[in-house]
């Protein structure tokens, strides 16, 4: 059986490019990068040319970039590094949101135990925050503004250039999580005009574990991890050189590729979520359509449990995801529909579908085509008397 991958957001495929150099960084560019001689100054400067097409990505300077293991490190560095820096000036707000993903919401609750005052703004059925609702959370104890760039649910992107122009005039700093933005859409540093961004390697075609937090120069951040001087001394441990070389690649890739592929992908996602709603009854996009990137849709099924129809799904060959992102293997309701006000039932009955790089126009047919008929089915298991699904509906395991 030929299998579609509409899982793009919870990771991509290494690109063939990314993989081939990953495998020759690993036979040749195997010396420690901080070694004076010929091997280490040979990683080095491959780590350096991955530096350079990392930032060339963002519209960001070399030196900006500070390379992690993932968007995950890059979020906690962010908030951790930028909350113990503030701290000793008194302030100790952060301004950030119910629909971030969870590397944000659960180090802000770490630093709340900390005693950092946290104030989730609302966002309401669109899935996007308004400038308005964050400039009245804004306080003269705001340390730090942390909002994602594009939702990695619901694909919505935020209007973070607004934001930071209100964090900034407001004394606080600006971080955005660019994960599900970087590669998908234009992403610029100066446009958005904030202090941190976090980007994933694994997001853009390139391997997973390893990342990048770009940190505008002159900004001082607490260390995380402690130890030598590695990265400017901001994050101590021998780099992931093939990982890094790697996550160059993918940028490099990312950037010849941005334009076309998006314009080529959100075809394909349209054409997809009008196939859904006009075959399935019962079914709505979660979220608003624009601003959206390109790739992403994700639709609420009424009567049918996500977790379910994700299993046919996979049985019929087609692989999704019920947005909980990349912790698939725990199918807990969207924490991001619920942030969005959405009942119980939607944040339990909607799938994600996200495009990237592989898929056609027949693997969106076929999925338009294989939808009706297993969504018919669940239903009519839902309806039978004291069938599993009829018992446990509404009231998720
Ligand atoms: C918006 C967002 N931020 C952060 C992450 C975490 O990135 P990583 O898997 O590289 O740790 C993800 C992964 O799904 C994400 O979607």
């Amino acid at each position: 059986m030929q299998r579609i991958y509409l899982d793009h957001n919870a990771t991509t495929p290494v690109a063939p490019e990314v993989a081939d150099r990953m495998a020759s960084a690993l036979r040749e560019e195997f010396g420690n990068p901080s070694s004076v001689h010929h091997f280490g100054q040979r990683a080095k400067a491959a780590m350096d040319e991955a530096r350079a097409a990392v930032a060339a990505l963002i519209g960001a300077e070399p030196s900006e970039i500070l390379f992690t293991s993932g968007g995950t490190e890059s979020d906690n560095l962010a908030l951790r590094g930028a909350a113990e820096a503030l701290a000793a000036t008194g302030r100790m707000g952060i301004v950030t949101t119910g629909i971030e993903h969870e590397a944000v919401i659960n180090t802000a609750k770490a630093l709340a135990r900390r005693g950092a005052e946290i104030t989730a703004v609302k966002v309401g059925h669109s899935g996007i925050v308004t400038a308005d609702a964050v400039a009245a959370a804004l306080t003269p104890q705001t340390a730090l503004v942390s909002i994602m760039h594009a939702n990695n649910e619901i694909g919505t992107i935020q209007p973070v250039a607004d934001i930071a122009r209100l964090a900034k005039a407001a004394g606080a700093l600006t971080h955005t999580d660019a994960v599900q933005s970087a590669g998908k859409i234009p992403v610029d540093v100066k446009a958005l005009g904030v202090d941190m961004l976090s980007i994933s390697a694994h997001k853009i075609y390139g391997p997973k574990g390893v990342g990048a937090l770009w940190i505008r120069r002159g900004l001082r951040l607490t260390p995380i991890l402690t130890g030598g001087k590695h990265e400017r001394s901001r994050r101590a441990g021998t780099e992931n050189v093939p990982g890094i070389i790697g996550m160059g690649v993918a940028a490099r890739l990312a950037m010849t590729k941005l334009g076309d592929e998006a314009v080529r992908l959100a075809a394909l996602r349209d054409r997809l979520e009008e196939g859904i709603l006009a075959a399935v009854p019962g079914t709505a996009i979660n979220g608003d359509r624009s601003p959206r990137v390109p790739n992403t849709t994700n639709i609420s099924f009424d009567r049918v449990e996500a977790e379910s129809l994700l299993i046919a799904l996979d049985l019929a060959g087609i692989a999704v995801s019920t947005g909980s992102a990349c912790s698939s293997g725990t199918l807990e309701p969207s924490h991001v529909l619920k942030a969005m006000g959405f009942p119980a039932h939607r944040t339990q009955n909607s799938i994600r579908f996200s495009l990237g790089a592989g898929n056609t126009e027949a693997d969106m047919d076929r999925v338009i085509q294989a939808l009706p008929g297993i969504v018919e089915k669940l239903r009519s298991l839902t309806q039978a008397p004291g069938s599993r699904l009829a018992t446990s509906a509404g009231t998720r395991r």
